[in-house]
């Protein structure tokens, strides 16, 4: 089971809609993919599948006292067999304000962690498990970070967000975590041109795929998850794009 971490320094980039549907494209190509929610206090990757979600939370896998797997996740393939051979299994993080409390006042042990990802190794048998974080650099993140065989960093090309993506790229580059980036809500002006030329040059680390901003995803009141919806919108082509190269490259 190869760990793919979508990161950001900042929030609201787009980690969450790229991960849910990339995993969704995956899935659609006939692979066993997992969308784990590790940003537990702003989760929202359950909010997309909210409809077709059963089985339990991470949060609960976490915090509750009665520690048992097997009862916690009954998962389901959200894809119910109808869009190809793959599979998708979701485990979201609950999002109501008291489960988030007790997180932030609890924590829970890391260890408790690394048996989920043993669990869903060996009891779904994924072939990615995509893993959601909370933007910057809590301990929770990094711990995901260690652990991963890919971070994808999923940068919005501002002047706000350039000095704070050097540093992260830096980091990661000496604790040679191998990382590329994903520019997302990309909207050609010039200044954004600029601002991507030097990350490519002061950085070194690959931006593997360039998406723009798309008003009506913005828009999207329902919150679907694209890929099953609108599977030929051109987002999901850039993702389509993002997959090829996944699957062909060699992920230690
Ligand atoms: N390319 C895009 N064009 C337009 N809107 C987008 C694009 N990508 C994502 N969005 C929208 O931007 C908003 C933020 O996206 P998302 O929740 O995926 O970001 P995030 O990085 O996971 O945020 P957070 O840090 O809060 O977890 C959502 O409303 C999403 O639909
Ligand atoms: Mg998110």
């Amino acid at each position: 089971m190869k760990k793919i971490t979508f990161y950001s320094q900042r929030g609201g980039v787009g980690k969450t809609s790229i991960l849910a549907n990339l995993g969704a494209v995956m899935a659609m190509n006939g692979k066993r993919v997992g969308l784990l929610d590790f940003d537990l206090i702003s989760p929202t990757l359950g909010m997309i599948f909210e409809d077709s979600l059963k089985g339990g939370t991470l949060t609960d896998a976490l915090l509750e006292q009665d520690f048992n797997l097997n009862t916690i996740f009954e998962l389901e393939d959200v894809t119910k067999g109808i869009i190809g051979k793959g599979s998708l299994y979701v485990i979201p993080s609950k999002h109501d304000v008291l489960s988030i409390a007790k997180v932030l006042r609890d924590g829970y042990p890391i260890i408790r962690v690394k048996k989920v990802l043993e669990y869903l190794e060996q009891h779904l048998k994924l072939d990615y498990l995509m893993i959601d974080t909370h933007s910057g650099l809590a301990e929770d993140t990094i711990f995901a970070l260690s652990v991963s065989n890919l971070i994808f960093v999923v940068f919005k090309p501002d002047i706000q967000g350039l000095a704070s993506m050097k540093a992260i790229l830096n980091l990661f580059s000496k604790f040679k975590l191998q990382t590329m980036t994903i520019i997302n809500m990309a909207t050609n002006s010039d200044v954004e041109k600029n601002i991507i030329e030097e990350m490519e040059h002061y950085c070194g680390i690959p931006i593997v795929e360039e998406i723009p901003f798309y008003p009506d995803i913005f828009q999207n009141k329902d919150k679907k998850l694209l890929a099953f919806w609108q599977p030929n919108h051109e987002f999901i082509q850039h993702l389509k794009n993002i997959t090829k190269m996944v699957e062909v490259m060699e992920i230690v």
